[in-house]
This record gives C-alpha cells, sequence and structure tokens, in this order.
C-alpha cells in the first residue's frame, strides 16, 4: 500500500493498480499542491461532510466517473450532484473491487456549508480501509475515545493516520494516547498547520511516538510512504 499525504486530512492510497482519495480536500488547502484534475482514483471516500473533507469530491468524482463512498446522508447530497454514491453508516463496510472500506466511530460533527446553507451531514466517522492486504486507519475528525482500544482489538491496523492540530480534533497528547490504543507500528499525523488554529509541533509529536515504540511519519504534502 503506497499513501501519499496532500496535506491537511487528505490521502491518495494506491494498491495492486487500484486508488482511491480520502477527504480530498485541495482546492483551498494552503498545503495541497495537486490540482483536483491531476487525480485518477477508483473510489473518494468521505469521513464526514466538512468542507475542509468534502473539498474537490464532486469534481474528482465527475471526473473519474468513480463512487463517492461516504456517510448516507452525505452520500444522498453528492447523488443530488450527479454522482455516483455508496451510502455507509458506522458498524458498516463495502467491498469495491481491491478496495474494502469499514466505517468506524469518531466523535466529531458533520455538515457541509453550501452558498452559506448548512446542510446536514449525517454522522461523522473514521474509515478502515484495506488494500493489498494491509489496513490503514483514517480517523478522521475526531476528539480521543475509549472505543479506539477495541478499533484497536478487533483490527491488525497497519498504519493510523491520527488527527493532532487540536481545537477541532485531538490535539497531540491525546493523539499519542490513541495511537497506543489502536496498536498500529506506524502514525501519520493529519488536520495540523493548514490554519493557525491546529498549528503544532509534529516533530515533537514523532518524537513522543518513538518512546512509545511507535515509528511517527511526518510527510511532507505530495511526499509518500509505503506500508
Ligand atoms: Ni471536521
Ligand atoms: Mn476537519
Amino acid at each position: 500500500m503506497k499513501i501519499t499525504y496532500l496535506g491537511h486530512s487528505a490521502l491518495l492510497v494506491e494498491a495492486e493498480g487500484k486508488s482511491v482519495i480520502i477527504d480530498p480536500f485541495l482546492t483551498g488547502n494552503p498545503n495541497s499542491e495537486v490540482k483536483p484534475a491531476d487525480i485518477r482514483v477508483d473510489a473518494v471516500l468521505l469521513t464526514h461532510a466538512h468542507n475542509d473533507h468534502f473539498g474537490d469530491t464532486i469534481g474528482i468524482a465527475k471526473a473519474n466517473d468513480c463512487p463517492v463512498v461516504a456517510p448516507v446522508e452525505l452520500a444522498n447530497y453528492c447523488m443530488e450532484q450527479g454522482v455516483k454514491t455508496v451510502g455507509m453508516n458506522i458498524g458498516g463496510s463495502h467491498q469495491l473491487e481491491g478496495i474494502k472500506v469499514k466505517y468506524t466511530l469518531a466523535f466529531h460533527s458533520s455538515s457541509l456549508t453550501v452558498d452559506d446553507k448548512v446542510i446536514y451531514g449525517g454522522e461523522p466517522a473514521g474509515i478502515l480501509l484495506t488494500m493489498g492486504g494491509k489496513t490503514l486507519y483514517h480517523a478522521g475528525d475526531t476528539a480521543l475515545f475509549g472505543d479506539m482500544k477495541i478499533i484497536g482489538e478487533l483490527n491488525n491496523i497497519d498504519i493510523a493516520a491520527l488527527p493532532i492540530g487540536d481545537f477541532f480534533t485531538m490535539g497531540p497528547e491525546d493523539a499519542l494516547i490513541a495511537a497506543k490504543w489502536v496498536g498500529a507500528p506506524k502514525v501519520l499525523p493529519l488536520h495540523y498547520n493548514t490554519f493557525p488554529a491546529i498549528e503544532q509541533d509534529v516533530e515533537a509529536f514523532c518524537a513522543n511516538l518513538k518512546e512509545a515504540g511507535i515509528e511517527g511519519i511526518a510527510l511532507q504534502s505530495k511526499e509518500s510512504l509505503e506500508v
């Protein structure tokens, strides 16, 4: 599994000739140097509706003629915009060719703002994505919560992508606890340094992970790692 960081919480994930993009906030993302038109994927996966995650979903789905996999209320909104959708809910899984997604809990909120109108986005979620025999846990936007221990116990997570920005989500202290609870050997920090409110010292976070025996990998925008 190859994971490319596109800034904020956006990840491009590729394995065995298949690719997906998670939370494709590219336009207006100060840390993304990738244009939506350059994205080639088999599906768009969304954790929740907030604009810093929904981003370029509709344009990418239309350009690739690919489905948007999202919590059902958000999927319904996408369907109204004329794209193929898979409407999910917490605890459910879905298998696309070479791509398995399972929706997990996340403690957050979910709404989409379009032309100053606020649209209900359903429940926010995390995503367990299995491709090429490897599993990525993208926690979405979330607070620390105790059931992360259960997510860790029940799943063999190869890499956990966790928000560390604080203010809207877990900060680094809680994300360190989350990293221990989900039990992944590698952690990819997300959702930091995009806006002043979520500026964090990612090197310090990775040093604390290292002390806990976990490899923290802070990718620059467009940088990739292999799991
Ligand atoms: Ni959010
Ligand atoms: Mn967010």
